[in-house]
């Protein structure tokens, strides 16, 4: 295999589309499913790379996990007695760090080192290890093997309290799971909106956690045993909404996505309408059209419920398409405009600069050291362009998902090469774009 995609573009794409579980709860949803003592069953697992090199690191542990159906996964962690995650696994999947939360609740202790996953900026843990701290869980980093081990001091990880000076979305579930098993109380502060918090929190609770969210805090009692009778169904995923309306509209066609939560992308839908983009509730669904031309937009990236980060990179494809000047400001990651030079490839008009920021330390969520504020953290895109073919190489996630929507703009037939990138989070996105009329092969 070639591991590329190969798009004919300049085709309006037209039909529905039903979404996929959302990849970002899914992922959660199941390794804190390890906190529990019985087997648990969740449906609407995406069928991606990333959930299959988790279900094999959770094996490699020791437990069992695995699809028992389309979409449907079992995972029984009592089984597991390995405190270690290999190299191998854990290079391959950031979520890997939040294994600790299991491996201290079941075995006292667990040796993982540093997260993989996409490449957007340096992604440190350290707010991770000091919410680990707050909670009486000795850490250490060893620089000779890349290895963090972490212990409890007591037979239970302790209650405390952790805030959250930047935000941080896993961190936020991280602590959550750390804090649903504690002895005593636990209060986390500043805490993450994202819908996918919700979602662990939900599934937590029907385990039987006692979690309180009120504003950005969350007050977990924490309990001895968790247990769950019935299988947790996880929400669908509002980044492949947001990503299929972005083809509908860029490729001047009409998509019906259903399952769609609306609240879970109500911003995107607010700026997506400011630009002139169709939008139709219809039940469940929304209908995504192009209505007439595109208006250019000013974008700032924020957390939760703001212009989420991973929306950026297909929007500024839309942006090409609109007619003036556009601008993305990205406030949530230090480093995640990787796709900009690819499409350059195919003829986009853009460039960098420095948005004037007078309190950098709070509008970035990311650690600002004097390299990053060298760092430019916004592009201006020039609209209109006629986007022609090219050969594109796909650096992460949303960024791949990019490539394909500008490809399917684009007049002309492009190789992108990563598929295997894509389809770590996107489940059958080749066969979706198919069935709304896209012109794509993997090779
Ligand atoms: N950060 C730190 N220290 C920490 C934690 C975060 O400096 O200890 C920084 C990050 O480097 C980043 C900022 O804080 O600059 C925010 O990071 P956050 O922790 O919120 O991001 P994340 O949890 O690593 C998750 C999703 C991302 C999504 C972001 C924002 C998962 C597995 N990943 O990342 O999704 O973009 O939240 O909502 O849930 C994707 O799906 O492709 C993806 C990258």
């Amino acid at each position: 295999m070639e591991d590329a995609y190969i798009i004919r573009g300049g085709k309006p794409l037209r039909g529905e589309v039903r979404l996929s579980g959302a990849k970002n709860s899914a992922l959660k949803v199941i390794i804190a499913s390890l906190l529990f003592d019985t087997h648990v069953t969740i449906k609407n697992v995406p069928h991606i790379g990333d959930i299959d090199d988790l279900l094999t690191l959770i094996n490699s542990l020791g437990g069992n996990a695995r699809f028992i159906a389309q979409n449907q996964v079992m995972i029984d962690g009592s089984s597991i007695n390995k405190n270690t995650i290999a190299f191998l696994y854990a290079s391959k999947i950031r979520v890997s760090f939040m294994l600790f939360a299991p491996l201290l609740h079941k075995l006292g202790k667990g040796n993982i080192p540093n997260p993989g996953g996409c490449r957007i900026g340096s992604r440190p843990i350290d707010r991770h290890i000091e919410c680990m701290k707050a909670l009486d869980i000795h850490v250490t980093y060893s620089e000779s093997d890349g290895y963090y081990r972490a212990s409890l001091e007591k037979k239970r990880i302790q209650g405390g309290k952790y805030r959250f000076e930047k935000s941080s979305h896993t961190g936020t579930e991280f602590a959550l799971m750390l804090a649903s098993c504690a002895e005593g109380e636990t209060v986390i502060e500043n805490i993450c909106l994202e819908p996918e918090v919700d979602d662990l929190i939900n599934f937590l609770i029907k385990g039987g956690a006692h979690i309180k969210k009120k504003d950005k805090t969350l007050i977990v009692q924490g309990v001895k045993k968790l247990k769950i009778d019935f299988p947790y169904h996880i929400s669908p995923d509002r980044n492949e909404a947001v990503t299929f309306a972005l083809f509908a509209i860029a490729t001047k066609g009409s998509v019906m996505v259903h399952d769609v939560n609306t609240a879970h992308i109500q911003t995107f839908i607010d700026v997506l309408k400011k630009a002139g983009g169709g939008v139709e509730y219809e039940g469940m669904g929304i209908c995504f059209y192009y209505n007439h031309a595109l208006y250019s937009t000013d974008v700032t990236t924020a957390v939760h419920p703001g212009f989420m980060t991973d929306w950026q990179a297909p929007w500024a494809v839309l942006m090409t398409q609109a007619e003036g000047i556009s601008t993305i400001h990205e406030t949530v990651f230090e480093n995640r405009f990787s796709y900009v030079e690819e499409l350059r490839k195919l003829g986009a008009h853009i460039d960098y600069f420095y948005p004037p920021v007078f309190n950098p330390h709070e509008i970035y969520q990311f650690n600002i050291s004097k390299e990053e504020r060298e760092k430019y953290q916004a592009i201006r895109i020039h609209g209109k362009t006629l986007l022609h073919n090219g050969v594109l190489q796909v650096s992460d996630l949303r960024a791949g998902a990019s490539l394909l929507l500008a490809s399917s703009v684009a007049e002309g037939e492009s190789i992108i090469r990563g598929a295997s990138v894509i389809d770590r989070g996107y489940e059958t996105i080749d066969r979706k774009l198919k069935a709304i009329g896209a012109l794509i092969k993997k090779v």
